[in-house]
């Protein structure tokens, strides 16, 4: 048998500022399929994954939960396990971007980047935070759209008119942190020259490359996209794009990253060091002697990086495709390492043709309820591979396909061949199998073992939606010998005996070879099936038939339309059944009673005015309240307190909009004078159903309107 391939696979590193939610899983099931493929080959694969942990976002959520970056992100990473394990994911390692192997490591390559006078540094202007006392990234900029004049826009695109502009451009910019007005001021940042000749050269002659057969490496449809990066062009909008420009690679402190050598204060922007944590988690598996133990491969980390034969393959998103197939070979490449051997994009997953599972709103299939539901994760496992190929294309998880797939399918065609032939062995012949298959026995059992290399190709080059097909169309065929056979008809006359063991003993080798195929898909399965016949699942290449068998167990239960109903019932229903099962008084709408009408005169007295928190801060001596200034667009601001501090910090709330009422009589209290009231809903059994939620108008209300 020829060596073994040396296979380095990543999955992209997630932000460890939030869940898992189905669309990491996604992604880490496709690599998981491909791994225990290779490994099932007798390949050696060190599979690693690491939290994303730098940036902005998760520096402004530790504080805001009042922690320090470091422990804001371990706890994060502290609840990755039961994800992980619970979808039988099988990375070698995880861990950390803030690890000292990545900022070791991260170093480096800035190093030999400079050294190949790659870096330079410009000073460009930015808005800063006066209050915070720092520079904003785009996201925490918003003011005024310069197009359309919408409100409370992000700095670097409208969501009501869709235009893209600079943070400049807007008109009253505020800090979304602080609130205040912003400043422009200058900063030197750090450049990595993406233009200059040598890394555009490398990288078209990279993102372009073709095999021995003269195809295409990366996905088509991914280096035909990014072939119009390098171009110069008029855009649809008139607009012209310049081709490749230099990547701002630096942020100023305060910045959860990694300090830039000699530039004391400046950072690595988190893009710079997070595909370098893909390398610090692997330099950490051959720390703790990983590659020693499970493959016996003594060479240190920086031998295996460079020997000629370490394939490097990265599993991603199709929305950070530039960052994979750009910045990241030229890091490594001008930082004299080897580049990636492929990047595998996929698309992203919908659920049940809903939205797009994104990074921040990863509704929909909640995977820990999905296994606390006690659904199987061999049905996800089998039901994403079946769904799943080497195309960068969206799929979505439909709940009616999901339980014709798993029932109809891999029970109703695969599982159910063992059930149907296990019983007549145990009962009948003791559990020993015969080899003398009859003649169209035989036939079956060489056509099932002679697809072992088209399915084998089918999940090298990830197309594991036909893999799959093809290895329910191979349990048609056995089911069809079943049918013609009639096991069940041969038991009914001892005379049969033989026929009926044959036929039983032809079922269960073709399953066991079945079972070998979708063994990277459902390894757990194939762990149970290894138990039942006694035969090896691992080794995709045996042809070791079955001897005997063990009585059969239940191999899979059929997923019930109760649980995919559970599993997508609105949270909120489901806290509402629960809290009503607790409280009677919780079967009133809000836990209470509707008020005695009013007439619209009545109403008419309430004047409610649509009023912008332009400030709100914590009231010292009191856990209740916070203290909002608001905006009623009276030429003057309003001071109002509100029992909310147990719902939001104050940063949270500046500078967006709520409802007031207006002509609330003043309320002199123990911290100042209340100028009204902030609407807010909340249960009336705080206890049994906490939480306040303050009204937030839809957009294009402005400070002052009358709510009627
Ligand atoms: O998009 C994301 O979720 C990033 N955290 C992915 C990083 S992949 C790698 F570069 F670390
Ligand atoms: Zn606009």
């Amino acid at each position: 048998m020829s060596a073994p391939r040396q296979l380095f696979v990543t999955t992209a590193l997630p932000y460890a500022n939030g869940k898992f939610h189905v669309g990491h899983i996604m992604e880490y099931i496709q690599a998981d399929i491909w791994v225990r493929f290779q490994r099932m080959q007798g390949h050696h694969v060190n599979f690693v994954g690491a939290d994303d942990t730098h940036g902005a976002p998760i520096m402004i959520a530790a504080e805001k939960a009042g922690q320090t970056p470091q422990a804001f992100v371990a706890n994060i990473a502290a609840g990755r396990k039961p994800y992980l394990d619970g979808f039988h994911i099988s990375f070698d390692n995880w861990h950390s971007t803030d690890a000292p192997e990545n900022h070791e490591l991260a170093r480096q390559i800035y190093r030999g980047l400079k050294a190949n006078d790659l870096i330079e540094t410009r000073t460009i202007e930015q808005f800063f935070d006066p209050a915070k006392n720092m520079f904003l990234p785009d996201r925490y900029i918003k003011g005024e759209c310069p197009k359309c004049h919408a409100k409370d826009q992000y700095g670097d695109n409208c969501e009501v008119c869709g235009s893209v502009y600079a943070p400049t451009e807007l008109i009253k910019p505020y800090s979304a942190l602080s609130g205040v007005t912003p400043e422009l001021k200058h900063s030197e940042h750090f450049f990595f020259k993406l233009s200059d000749p040598r890394c555009v050269e490398f990288l078209e002659a990279w993102t372009q490359r073709v095999d021995a057969n003269g195809k295409l490496v990366l996905q088509a449809e991914v280096a035909n996209k990014i072939k119009e990066w390098f171009s110069v062009r008029t855009n649809a909008d008139g607009s012209t794009s310049e081709g490749l420009g230099d990547w701002d690679i630096s942020r100023d402190a305060p910045y959860f990253g990694i300090e830039i050598p000699d530039a004391p204060g400046k950072y690595f922007y988190v893009w710079l060091d997070a595909p370098v944590g893909y390398l610090a988690s692997l330099k950490n598996w051959f720390a703790q002697g990983g590659p020693k133990a499970k493959h016996g491969d003594t060479r240190s980390f920086d031998e295996y990086m460079a020997a000629a034969d370490t394939e490097q393959y990265h599993f991603i998103g199709k929305d950070i495709v530039t960052f994979h197939t750009l910045f990241w070979p030229a890091m490594l490449k001008f930082s004299g390492r080897k580049t990636p051997d492929n990047v595998f994009v996929h698309g992203f997953l919908t659920v049940n043709n809903g939205e797009k599972m994104s990074k921040s709103r990863g509704t929909g299939l909640d995977p820990l309820k999905y296994l606390s539901l006690g659904m199987n994760p061999e049905w996800l496992r089998y039901y994403l591979a079946a769904k799943l190929s080497a195309r960068n294309e969206d799929i979505d998880f439909n709940a009616d396909d999901f339980m014709a797939r798993v029932n109809s399918d891999l029970i109703g065609k695969y599982v159910n061949i063992a059930s149907r032939a296990a019983g007549f062995l145990t009962k009948r012949f003791g559990g020993q199998l015969t080899q003398a298959f009859d003649a169209q026995g035989a036939a079956l059992l060489h056509d099932i073992r002679d697809a072992a290399d088209g399915i084998a190709q089918l999940y090298e080059t990830r197309e594991f939606g036909k893999a799959t097909r093809e290895i329910m169309l191979l349990a048609d065929k056995v089911n069809a010998y079943v049918d013609q056979n009639k096991p069940w008809d041969l038991a009914k006359d001892t005379a049969n005996n033989e026929a009926l063991h044959q036929v039983c003993s032809v079922l269960i080798n073709t399953f066991a070879v079945l079972t070998r195929y979708l063994a990277p898909a459902l390894p757990e399965l194939a762990k149970a099936v290894q138990a039942f016949l006694g035969v090896d699942m691992q080794d995709w290449h045996s042809a070791t038939g079955v001897a005997s068998i063990t009585p059969y167990q239940h191999l899979m239960q059929r997923v019930t339309t109760e649980q995919l109903d559970a599993l997508f019932e609105a949270p909120e229903h489901t806290e509402l059944t629960q809290a009503a099962i607790n409280s009677v008084a919780n079967e009133l709408p809000g836990g209470e009673t509707i008020a005695p009408t009013i007439s619209i005169d009545d109403f008419a007295k309430i004047d409610l005015r649509i009023a912008k928190i332009v400030n709100c801060e914590a009231v010292e001596g009191s856990t209740k309240l916070l203290r909002l200034t608001l905006d009623v667009g009276e030429g003057k601001t309003r001071n109002v307190f509100s029992g909310i501090a147990s719902a939001y910090k104050p940063e949270e709330l500046v500078g967006q909009l709520t409802v007031l009422v207006a002509n609330l009589a003043l309320r002199k209290m123990k911290f100042g004078v209340s100028e009204g009231m902030v609407l807010a809903a909340s249960h009336a059994d705080d206890k049994a159903q906490p939480g306040i939620h303050i009204l937030t108008p839809w957009p294009g209300a402005q400070p002052g309107m009358r709510i009627h």
